[in-house]
């Protein structure tokens, strides 16, 4: 008898799977995303080939060793996966079309070569030629960095076998193709399988595996979610092509923090790495004018001050607007409020403009406080003194709440020469004895108004 095939329908974000057609995903709620695809019972051997061999033992008896870390030569990369890579650790590094990630890949991979590593990396979207001349305008050329222009997933792991490299890249998992499965490459089902039998191919041999991801329009990394749950650290490539920085944020990371982050600039000869962020950040800032604030953020365990603006000018419109860039939209829109009702400073008839300059973005509600102190000086055109950081998260009733690491923050403001910063009134901030810095705390906004201006 014939066996019918079976097919399910997928969602090509979550990876969702029901028996019908959906307009409406269930899961994430994303619309018109659902395609069918061929269900094999088993894929041949995907299974099979991986066989841990292992028996339950008793923790104390696991051997502790976390294995050496490769370092990549790039320090913001190790950083970022908090030391250097792991074997047998599984990395996604997603990001936007034309944001850098194959000459990052590149780059690291020329420098692991050159220190004697050999290195695979495979592309399955550009040629051998395309490839080598990207290596060329970033100076990679090395016997050891192996390149090898295939999407098909059973030839990948053979020749993986037969070069046994150090480490593998494969740019990108959503060009992979396994003939196990009848789905197009680039469906869940081809990037759950690629990356599943990738990743236990990673743990069984050791070998390191730094899978690049496409990113789609919204931002999430193209194909299942599942994908970020598979791999051990999920790295994310943020920046526009509009500015020449790029960062690399750590999402996820089971080797090291999360949320650290790595600075980069694109210039003419592939990425160059920004040891000093913050200078680089407030490299344009003016001086003396309303509606500009510095803030010390902290991003995974390394502070970096950055500039917030504010336009604050009055509307024609009934509606006035207001537009973040570089924090949370509904944040400001609370910061807004609150201004105008504990501080009688009437933002209604106004439209707002909030910039993080350099396109960085900010998430923490530490900047809260700088967020107010810049509109506040932009809507009374009085300029906040150029030596001054401000940090503090803002309450609804007005108050200032205390933030992380206060230290940390203020050293780094005195580093770069800042004289003043205003904070909370909590005793870890009165304790912070740092020099040539001055920390005033403040425990309303009404409070911060009256020092700033
Ligand atoms: P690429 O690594 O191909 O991006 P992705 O793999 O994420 O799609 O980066 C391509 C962009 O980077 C392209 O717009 C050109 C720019 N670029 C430079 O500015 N300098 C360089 O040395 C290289 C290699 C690329
Ligand atoms: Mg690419």
């Amino acid at each position: 008898m014939v066996k019918k095939a079976k097919t399910s329908f997928f969602c090509q974000h979550c990876g969702y799977m029901s028996p019908k057609w959906l307009g409406k995903c269930p899961s994430c709620e994303g619309w018109n995303c659902f395609a069918e695809e061929l269900v094999t019972q088993e894929a041949s051997g995907s299974r099979a080939e991986i066989n841990f061999g292992g028996k339950p033992l008793p923790i104390e008896e696991i051997p502790t060793e976390e294995g050496k870390r490769l370092t990549t030569g790039l320090a913001e990369i190790d950083r970022v996966l908090g030391g250097g890579v792991v074997g047998g650790s599984a990395v996604l590094i997603g990001g936007e079309p034309g944001i850098g990630k194959s000459t990052l890949m590149l780059q690291m991979m020329h420098n692991l070569a050159q220190n004697g590593t050999k290195v695979l990396y495979v592309s399955g979207e550009e040629s051998a030629s395309q490839i080598k001349m990207r290596g060329q305008r970033v100076g990679a050329a090395s016997k050891n960095l192996l390149v090898l222009v295939e999407v098909s997933l059973e030839k990948i792991l053979e020749q993986i076998k037969n070069i046994s490299p150090a480490i593998v890249v494969i740019d990108s998992i959503q060009t992979l193709y396994s003939s196990d499965l009848m789905s197009a490459p680039g469906s869940v089902g081809q990037v759950r399988e690629a990356s599943s039998r990738l990743i236990l191919f990673a743990k069984k041999f050791g070998i390191p595996v730094f899978l690049v991801g496409h990113v789609t329009k919204d931002g999430s990394i193209a194909g299942p979610k599942v994908l970020e749950h598979m791999v051990d650290t999920v790295l994310y490539f943020e920046g526009d092509s509009g500015h020449a920085y790029r960062i690399v944020r750590g999402i996820k990371n089971r080797f090291g923090p999360a949320n650290e982050i790595g600075v980069f600039e694109m210039q003419e000869k592939g990425l160059k790495e920004v040891p000093n962020p913050s200078s680089f950040f407030l490299a344009e800032r003016p001086q003396n004018v309303s509606g500009s604030v510095v803030v010390p953020s902290l991003e995974g365990t390394r502070p970096i001050l950055v500039e917030i603006q504010a336009l604050v000018s009055a509307t024609n419109l009934g509606m006035p607007r207001r537009t973040a860039i570089g924090v949370d939209h509904n944040r400001v829109s609370l910061l807004v409020a609150v201004l105008d009702k504990i501080c009688g400073l009437h933002l209604g008839a106004s439209d707002i403009f909030i910039n993080v300059a350099g396109g960085i973005k900010l998430s923490e509600p530490a900047v809260d406080l700088g967020v107010v102190a810049a509109m506040a000086s932009s809507f009374l055109d009085k300029p906040i003194d150029a030596r001054t950081v401000i940090l503090g998260e803002v309450g609804l009733t007005g108050e200032i709440r205390a933030v992380s690491q206060m230290e940390t923050r203020v050293k780094e403001a005195a580093r770069l020469g800042f004289e003043y910063c205003i904070a909370p009134k909590t005793s870890s901030a009165q304790a912070i004895k740092v020099a040539k810095m001055k920390v005033i705390t403040v425990s309303s906004l009404q409070q911060m108004l009256e020092n700033l201006f």
